[in-house]
């Protein structure tokens, strides 16, 4: 049986991973380890994970994460203290970010339809490699120094593995590479002569090279022409958040951090935050969550799209959805609902 490692993490995190778990349970047997990590941990432990964290996940098959972030501990103590390492020791390059606009869900971008994406994200080094420093710290003459490191075999396998995501679905048989090589010389113009040679092993797949803010535009005025994009740690990070809202809502953007190579555990986690906003009111949406596990299932052999499709039936139908979306159902009465259609 799947070992799954369960970490909901904090605020809106709490709330929407007992709703994808009530959702697992009903379609797939799985075996459950629970980890209460986070900022609370944190407040007691001085951590935000115990020591020997990564050991204890590295049991498992799979992790299932809420969201990670208080507001009381600066954001990148949460993030570098739990987050970041799972990530990094784990070697999860693929941050996969789908973004569907169903049917039923209005996009903000008026009598937008067809919007049917997903966004590769290197996520592991480029923007994000964490190598710099500080000089004359504190100092009126104070410098920071940032590097980004692009490698060939961080691209190429990244790049790789979205023209064979491309491939799988079978859809609009394109990829997308989004840099900003001409004002960026080095790192991105090694990312675009690794996306033109690896794309020359697909040729079924069209491809389109686009800089960042042309992308960016793009988003907003052909969404429905992309089908798989892929681009760098940070550029990555920003066009899906993008992507996750002009498909209707956060709170139905599914993530998964992945290591195609299945030497480690893959993370699935919906790509909100924990929400201090509206935490703790039992209407947070779950779909995201819900989501996030079908990625899992679909990445553990077992049946994601039995759930997805539970999901789409729900916001097809269109009387039960959080505010977010526009409804008032509480966190429960959108589970419950998809729950129902399974
Ligand atoms: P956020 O994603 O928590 O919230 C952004 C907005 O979206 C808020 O208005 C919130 O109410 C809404 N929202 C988020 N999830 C929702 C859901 N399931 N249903 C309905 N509405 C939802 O991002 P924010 O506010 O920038 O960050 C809050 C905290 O979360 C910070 O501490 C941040 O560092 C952390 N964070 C953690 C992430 C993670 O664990 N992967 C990702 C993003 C933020
Ligand atoms: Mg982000």
């Amino acid at each position: 049986m799947h070992k799954i490692s369960v970490i909901p993490g904090d605020g809106a995190g709490q709330e929407v991973i007992p709703e994808a778990l009530r959702v697992l349970e009903r379609v797939a047997e799985l075996e459950y380890r629970h980890f209460d990590w986070g900022s609370e941990y944190y407040f007691h432990h001085g951590r935000m994970m115990p020591e020997d964290a990564l050991a204890r996940l590295a049991e498992t098959d799979a992790i299932l994460l809420g969201a990670i972030g208080h507001p009381d501990i600066p954001d990148n103590i949460t993030l570098n203290g739990l987050l970041l390492p799972i990530r990094r020791e784990f070697d999860q390059f693929a941050n996969v970010r789908p973004a569907i606009l169903y049917t039923g869900v209005e996009s903000p971008l008026a009598g937008k339809r067809g919007i049917d994406m997903v966004v590769v994200r290197e996520n592991t080094e480029g923007e994000y490699a964490q190598v710099g420093g500080f000089l004359y710290r504190h100092q009126p003459e104070e410098v920071a120094v940032q590097t980004a490191v692009f490698t060939r075999r961080g691209i190429e396998r990244v790049v790789r593995f979205a023209f064979e995501l491309a491939r799988k679905r079978n859809m609009k048989r394109r990829v997308t590479s989004v840099t900003k090589s001409n004002a960026q010389g080095f790192g991105m113009v090694l990312w675009d002569r690794v996306f033109d040679a690896v794309a020359a092993e697909f040729p079924e797949i069209e491809t389109e090279s686009l800089l960042v803010d042309a992308a960016a535009m793009n988003f907003v005025r052909r969404p429905e022409s992309f089908d798989v994009v892929v681009g760098s740690n940070l550029f990555g990070d920003i066009l899906s958040d993008l992507s996750a809202i002009i498909a209707g809502s956060i709170g139905l953007a599914a993530s998964a951090n992945l290591d195609p190579t299945r030497r480690h555990p893959s993370m699935f986690e919906p790509v909100h935050g924990s929400a201090p906003d509206i935490a703790g009111r039992g209407i947070v949406n779950p779909l995201a969550a819900i989501l996030s596990g079908a990625m899992m299932l679909d990445h553990l052999g077992l049946d994601g799209g039995r759930v997805e499709r539970a999901v789409a039936g729900v916001l097809a139908e269109g009387d039960i959805r959080t505010a977010d979306l526009g409804g008032s159902s509480s966190t429960r009465e959108v589970t419950d609902a998809v729950m129902d259609r399974l």
